[in-house]
């Protein structure tokens, strides 16, 4: 019965309000809330289990990073040709999260549909789709696209791909899995009663993707369909080069089980995480674990030694995550304390004080027996839309969008003025070496914002 369910989980306030029919509470929706979730977590977690411990940063050294010039090396060859034949053989699947709240942003509606496009203003979602169908066409074979969403705009993003007849990719390629929810608490371990009649819930993190994953059968899709590899993205980077051929060919041929793309941080006090090697394990230290010692220290030629920033972009091995899922070994749960809307015990709209407990992706990242770490340059793969205005905006994302499409065409010879704003089509390029193949059809020169489609 559900009020004992509630008060097995310490929630006896919630079981109170049941019983004297309080109308603002509604049992259809705690039911919701609680079905799904495992309840000895729930409750492990309101007491304080499970939490994320900061590393002890004491056997801690840069990590081997492959620098972003190995790209254009000879010996590059090698991986990009294998990460090809792995795309060619039906091997790859991408993956992008796009259940999270982008509260930042502050936008109504799931992050992917937002436009960002610097001349068209298509949306995450369509460029994402895009470059995926680019990528299907290339290597004649089509690369299933999973998009995980969370139960507050699952249904939306769901619309939004059939509205737009999935941006031309074959709706049998595409699977759509919703990721947990947790109940948020007080600071005193109590469940917050949501404006809606039911609790109060976040989604698991980004972390849940692995767990999310399993539940919804889309490991055995993999398996059935013979994919190896996930190439794993998130929604707001409209940069993202994915499945590139090189990531997957130097972490598929070192037998990585999580590998990720690093960019170089802009300064000391970029607030992103860094990837280091702590205790011999290939992990992410947070910019707030990071000691000043260790934010602030130099290499011997006196530049940042830690410099290799997080840019949330990896391949991981499916059977990486199998193995993880099949296990007891969980991603510890991290803490975040913000401002929930809630009612109170009146059923008074108030706002409290309470925790969000969520699991991050890259904590798996020292659970794998070898990961590779591949820089990349920001200006080429790494232009996030977090915030609504100023650093990771709308607007920065479009100027480096822009810029990066302006300098392919320069590269090729085709004369740019300064202020136009350029956008290729992912269907047209995904590099630049895809426009060098239709150099004579762009103009010679451009004085205005220009659309390649
Ligand atoms: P962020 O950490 O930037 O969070 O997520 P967010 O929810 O998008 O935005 P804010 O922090 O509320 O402003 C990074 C990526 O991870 C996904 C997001 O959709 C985004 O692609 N994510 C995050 C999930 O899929 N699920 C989550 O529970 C959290």
């Amino acid at each position: 019965m559900l009020e004992e369910k509630l008060r097995q989980l310490g929630q006896d306030h919630i079981a109170k309000l049941l019983e004297t029919g309080a109308g603002f509470v509604l049992r259809s929706e705690i039911e919701k809330d609680l079905k799904g979730i495992s309840i000895p977590l729930v409750r492990e977690l309101t007491e304080g289990r499970h939490l994320y411990q900061e590393p002890a940063l004491v056997q801690v050294k840069p990590v081997p990073v492959v620098p972003a010039s190995f790209s254009a090396s000879p010996k590059a060859g090698r991986f990009r040709a294998h990460g090809e034949d792995l795309l060619r053989k039906g091997r790859v699947a991408a993956l992008v999260v796009a259940g999270g709240q982008g509260s930042r942003l502050g936008i109504d509606a799931p992050k992917g549909v937002v436009g960002v496009a610097p001349v068209t203003g298509k949306s995450l979602f369509q460029l994402h789709a895009e470059k995926v169908l680019a990528l299907s066409r290339k290597h004649g074979r089509a690369v299933p696209l999973f998009v995980m969403t969370s139960r507050a705009n699952d249904a939306d993003t769901r619309a939004f791909f059939a509205g737009h007849a999935f941006f031309g990719l074959d709706p049998q390629d595409v699977f759509f899995f919703v990721q947990g929810m947790l109940p948020s608490i007080t600071l005193e371990g109590r469940f917050v009663l949501s404006r809606y009649g039911g609790l109060f819930m976040n989604p698991d993190g980004h972390g849940g993707t692995l767990a999310a994953l399993r539940k919804n059968g889309c490991l055995d899709t993999m398996r059935d369909r013979g994919i190896e590899e996930i190439f794993y993205f998130q929604v707001d980077n409209p940069l993202v080069s994915i499945c590139d051929p090189l990531f997957i060919g130097l972490h598929n041929l070192q037998g990585a089980g999580m590998s990720s793309k690093v960019v170089k941080k802009t300064g000391f006090d970029e607030k992103v995480g860094i990837i280091a090697e702590v205790e011999g394990k290939t992990r992410v230290v947070e910019y707030s674990d990071m000691s000043d010692d260790m934010r602030y220290a130099l290499d011997a030629e006196g530049k940042m030694l830690y410099w290799a920033g997080n840019s949330a972009i990896h391949m991981i091995r499916r059977d990486f995550v199998e193995s993880l899922t099949g296990s007891a070994v969980r991603l510890p749960f991290h803490r975040a304390e913000k401002n929930i809307p809630a009612l109170d015990p009146a059923g008074n709209p108030v706002e409290v004080r309470g925790i969000k407990f969520e699991t991050f992706i890259f904590d798996a990242l020292p659970m794998a027996e070898k990961s590779v770490t591949l820089e990349v340059l920001r200006e080429h793969e790494f232009a996030p839309v977090k915030n609504r205005t100023g650093e990771d905006s709308l607007e920065t994302s479009r100027i480096m969008q822009s810029r990066l499409h302006r300098s392919w065409l320069k590269d090729l010879g085709v004369e740019v003025s300064g202020t136009s704003l350029i956008e290729i089509s992912p269907l047209v390029a995904l590099e630049k070496d895809d426009l060098a193949l239709r150099v004579k059809s762009l103009p010679a020169k451009i004085d205005k914002d220009i659309y390649i489609p």
